[in-house]
């Protein structure tokens, strides 16, 4: 999992580590929780990448785009009289908790950034996924500090939103049941016997989110290498840790080594990386060999 700040080279090491993995052998998936698109541009990928969706990209390497996807939500569906059926049927298998958060956001008032927690879920989801498929290594593209922290957090407001729901939220649910017979069926039923099932997945994936090696990546400026330890302190408050400290695009300055000495404090392998000019965009082809050289350095960093 990599940290940094806006251009840095998170995505280049994160894109690096799972090139480096694969090349192996291990089955590897890079999923980017960052927006955008920057994983498959790395990745030279020019076709579009379906969205939450586990792509193949090259031998043992896949790529997930992890984006919040729009939806009618529930207190919309009412609106619109759609029938509860078509309202679920826009949730296939693997996202049945995004209607069960939007019920508990819509009905019980509990305010949730809906974009995020659907990211969020889809990770969760996607988690669970490769590990039941037995992926060897995933790495997670994510911006550092407000990106972090609301995935991290998300996972402590889902569980205890679907735990409330679960555990005493008859009353609400009878409520619900007067005004919308089949939506009260629906939480009474199905949701309940899901409730416990989905809390126990997303605890298994922030379990392994918590678990994960983060590796925060900065450049030899000051300004990013004192955010190091802002990131650091929101890694540590969620009880993860962090196994290396990046340092990309070192031209060879003479300032530059001051700055790399204030990362000293952190106690952990420090992976330098130079500036390389022919790093920029372009097919997979012309970088591979630099990428897995830097993967090479990272991964040899966090044994
Ligand atoms: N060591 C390097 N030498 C030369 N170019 C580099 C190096 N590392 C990264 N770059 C280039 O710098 C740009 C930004 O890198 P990257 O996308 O990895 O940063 P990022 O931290 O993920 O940015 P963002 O905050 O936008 O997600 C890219 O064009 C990348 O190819
Ligand atoms: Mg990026």
């Amino acid at each position: 999992m990599k940290c940094g700040k806006g251009g840095v080279g998170k995505t280049t090491v994160a894109v690096s580590t799972a090139l480096y993995y694969a090349g192996q052998g291990y089955r590897t998936a890079v999923i980017d929780y960052d927006g955008g698109h920057s994983v498959t541009k790395t990745l030279g990928l020019t076709g579009g990448v379906r969205p939450n969706h586990i792509c193949h990209a090259y031998p043992k390497l896949d790529v997930i785009v992890v984006e919040s996807l729009s939806f009618t939500s529930i207190v919309q569906a009412k609106e619109k009289r759609l029938e509860l059926k078509e309202y679920l049927a826009q949730f296939p298998e693997d996202f049945g908790l995004v209607p069960l958060v939007d019920m508990v956001n819509g009905f019980f008032g509990i305010p949730t950034d809906i974009p995020a927690l659907q990211k969020f879920l889809t990770l969760v989801s996607m988690l669970c996924k490769l590990e039941d498929e037995g992926y060897e290594y995933v790495i997670i593209d994510v911006e550092p500090t407000a990106g972090l922290e609301r995935l991290l957090s998300n996972a402590d407001t889902t569980v205890r939103s679907l735990r409330n729901l679960s555990n005493q939220g008859m009353v609400s649910l009878m409520t619900i049941g007067a005004k919308w017979p089949d939506i009260g069926a629906y939480l009474k039923g199905d949701y309940m016997k899901k409730a416990d099932h989905y809390c126990a997945r997303i605890t298994q994936a922030v379990e392994s989110i918590v678990r994960a090696k983060f590796v925060l990546v900065c450049i030899p400026e000051y300004s990013p290498v004192t955010q190091t330890f802002e990131v650091r302190d929101i890694i540590h408050r969620f009880n993860g840790k962090v196994s290396a400290c990046v340092v990309n695009n070192i031209r060879g300055e003479p300032y530059e080594a001051s700055n790399i000495k204030l990362l000293e404090p952190h106690d952990l392998p420090i992976v330098q990386i130079e500036r390389r000019n022919s790093l920029h965009g372009g097919k997979l082809t012309n970088s591979k060999g630099i990428l897995l050289q830097i993967g090479r350095k990272v991964v040899e960093s966090i044994k």
